[in-house]
């Protein structure tokens, strides 16, 4: 069967965005990426992208009207002819228009246990609540920031000595494995 198309949006490093690259290099992947697109030119992700021989654009979302500056993304998007859209630290409020638009086929990889923690700072928060556990999950997009129905988590253990970075480096190494699998998973179930 063919592979479902998906078209990654970054802000910056880019490190979920490179776990789906990689885990679509696998032949049983039910997925290649087609595209990777920033709203910043100098996102670094956008060079590892480039380095594997994917589309990539950059552009500064600075002075364009959010529905404009998404506008702009959906045209980059549909001339991949992508399937699916994954957002991956993806700093930006998306506009209802741009969610409407892929509703059912995007989806968001988030540092905390939804609905914990919907939003930014999520370790630091985890932290300071005393919770034991925090984690990452990835859910499909709607338009309520961070709400959409949750497709996969996978919980890290708080250590005693954690900060915020540490806690957000181990979360991280689940998020890539979590990501790609449950992106798999949503494909293989939407085309049955
Ligand atoms: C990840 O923790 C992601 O969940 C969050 O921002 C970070 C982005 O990292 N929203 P990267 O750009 O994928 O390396």
């Amino acid at each position: 069967m063919a592979k479902a198309r998906v078209a990654v949006l970054i802000s910056g490093r880019g490190s979920n965005m490179a776990a789906l690259v990689y885990a679509a290099k696998q032949t049983d992947c039910p997925f290649e990426i087609v595209l990777v697109a920033a709203n910043d030119p100098d996102a670094a992700g956008l060079k590892l992208a480039a380095a594997e021989g994917i589309t990539t654009f950059g552009h500064s979302h600075k002075g364009m009207k959010r529905a404009e500056f998404d506008a702009l993304l959906d045209a980059e998007i549909r001339k991949t002819d992508a399937d699916y859209v994954a957002l991956a630290g993806y700093m930006r409020l998306l506009s209802p228009e741009f969610v409407e638009k892929w509703a059912g086929r995007m989806v968001n990889i988030h540092p905390s246990l939804l609905p914990k923690y919907k939003g930014l700072d999520t370790h630091e928060r985890a932290l300071a609540a005393g919770d034991k556990v925090a984690g990452c999950s990835v859910h499909v997009v709607t338009a309520e920031l961070d709400d959409g129905p949750v497709l996969a988590q996978t919980e890290v253990a708080i250590m005693p000595n954690d900060t915020p970075d540490s806690l957000a480096a181990r979360v991280l190494i689940a998020e890539h494995q979590t990501y790609a699998r449950a992106l798999a998973n949503f494909i293989r179930a939407q085309s049955k």
